[in-house]
């Protein structure tokens, strides 16, 4: 164990699985520049890396922005860099395997320069045994912050960059609502905007409820508000973005808060409204009312199902059986025209047995999904499952991976091939690096469309022909004039 030193804030797993009745508080006035660090980046870069998933993404887009509010410049080279930051993912062993080992690449780079900041955050920082191993193997990480305080920049890179002390604040406590944050956003057309934080679902293998703390939801009008000047500023799509869209509003009273808030974004004209991510579990038929009646919410949701099997649902708490989710998958595909859906898989939890395992299968034969997103189950400290004897061999896992991966393979692409010779719209990300006239974007249900064309630019939505369905993407050729 390491001696905790005065002002540091170590993780606490104790206090990040507590829930209290207490509202969260909505903080709007939180982030501010402190005179003395008005100047911290003159002349100074940074490099960020993002790991895991949206809400990573969007918290890096603050991030940036408070590097650029105290002036630091962004560089792709880590070793350019006068401040290095990861912002990390816990969701499985890997993940966390990867960043330690691009941490221990940096230890090179700290040696030549005494000045360097090292910070890690995200969330790999609110894990106890993380935060010990940064503390005692890899001294030169300098600097650790969670996922609740990223308004605390200026003040921990003044203290690490100044002061030259180490610099430790991970808070453990539930969670606030902070709006008002800097933003650098990374794309010019398209846009996450939070409508929630954290999680209060606990299925039994995940330890992100103790990483983003308790949900709690934004007000409605600060999302519609944000909508609006991202519209205005000539963004065509965004992604709502919570751990559990579904349960948007409940800490806010809000009933049905979902379905008001998707409709209320629709009635801002926005061009294209995505959402993820969606728990089975709540799930309301006012959703899917209201995605099957506006045209700029896309046809496409992600709707993790983890097993095929009831019981093993159970012991993973997901409240639904797997004939709830076919229930609810079989709607969504007769009420929502042409609608597409993916999904996350998780195999080899503790004592899956065979049989238990071919119903995953079995579900995957019934919904065809369009794609899905397939993991080897990863005990994560702290999480009940963790605490289970697992009697499945790792290659076994890795036998029923590899199988259930080829058979969602053989569904995506058929799922595709009905595709071609139709003219889908797509929202166009921008042309090749390599190749000038060969672009590519996605379709309203999330495809990935590769085509040639000339005059165009990203952010048009165009119509295109598929000519070739592929298990990834789709091929095609330009049909007509731009839409604008
Ligand atoms: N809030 C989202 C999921 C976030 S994590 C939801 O509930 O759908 C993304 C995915 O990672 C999960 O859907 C799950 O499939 C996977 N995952 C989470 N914890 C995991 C673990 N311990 N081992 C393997 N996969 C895990
Ligand atoms: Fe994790 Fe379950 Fe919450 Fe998703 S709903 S973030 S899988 S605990
Ligand atoms: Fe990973 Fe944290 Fe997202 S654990 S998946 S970055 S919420």
């Amino acid at each position: 164990m390491i001696k905790k030193q005065p002002g540091w804030v170590l993780p606490d797993l104790r206090e990040a699985q507590k829930r209290t009745h207490q509202d969260s508080k909505i903080e709007k006035a939180l982030f501010s520049i402190p005179v003395q660090c008005q100047d911290l980046g003159r002349g100074k870069y940074y490099y960020l890396r993002t790991y895991g998933c949206q809400a990573n993404e969007r918290d890096s887009e603050t991030l940036a922005g408070i590097f650029e509010a105290l002036q630091f410049q962004p560089v792709s080279d880590p070793a350019k860099a006068d401040v290095i930051l990861m912002n990390t993912c816990a969701v499985r062993k890997n993940a966390e395997d990867k960043v330690l080992g691009e941490i221990g690449h940096f230890k090179q780079l700290a040696e030549q320069n005494k000045d360097l900041v090292i910070g890690l955050c995200g969330c790999m920082a609110q894990e106890e045994s993380i935060v010990q191993a940064l503390l005692t193997t890899y001294r030169h990480v300098n600097l650790i912050f969670g996922t609740h305080n990223l308004h605390r920049l200026p003040e921990l890179l003044y203290k690490v960059m100044i002061t030259k002390e180490k610099c430790v604040e991970v808070y453990s406590k539930e969670g606030d609502v902070i709006e008002n944050l800097p933003v650098r956003r990374f794309g010019k057309h398209k846009a996450w905007v939070n409508i929630m934080y954290g999680c209060d679902k606990f299925c039994t293998y995940c330890i992100v409820p103790y990483t983003r703390g308790k949900e709690r939801s934004r007000q409605m009008e600060d999302i519609l508000e944000e909508v609006r000047t991202l519209k205005e500023e000539g963004y065509r799509e965004i992604t709502l973005l919570g751990q559990n869209v579904n349960a948007y509003g409940k800490d806010l009273g809000i009933e049905g808060g979902f379905a008001k808030l998707l409709e209320e974004t629709a009635k801002t004209g926005i061009d294209r409204i995505r959402f993820t991510t969606s728990h089975p579990w709540d799930f309301s038929d006012a959703m899917i009312e209201v995605i099957a009646a506006y045209d700029n919410i896309m046809p496409f949701i992600h709707l993790p199902v983890q097993s095929g099997d009831s019981d093993i649902l159970r012991i993973m708490g997901r409240r639904y059986t797997i004939e709830d989710y076919k229930r609810l998958f079989d709607k969504i595909m007769a009420k929502i025209p042409n609608c597409a859906v993916s999904t996350d898989i998780i195999v080899g939890f503790p004592n899956e047995t065979d049989e238990q395992f071919e119903h995953t299968m079995d579900i995957v034969d019934h919904c065809k999904f369009d794609n899905a997103f397939t993991f080897i189950y990863s005990p994560r400290e702290g999480t009940p499952a963790a605490r289970m004897d697992d009697n499945v061999a790792m290659d076994v896992k890795q036998k029923r991976l590899a199988r259930l991966n080829e058979r969602w393979n053989q569904y995506a692409l058929e799922k595709n091939k009905a595709y071609e010779g139709r003219v889908v719209q797509v929202l166009v990300d921008g042309p090749s690096k390599k190749n000038e006239s060969a672009y590519s974007g996605y379709t309203d249900t999330n495809k990935l469309v590769n085509f040639e064309a000339n005059g165009i630019h990203s952010g048009d939505i165009v119509n295109v022909r598929i000519t070739q369905a592929r298990t990834w993407s789709l091929h095609g050729e330009l049909v007509e004039e731009k839409d604008k």
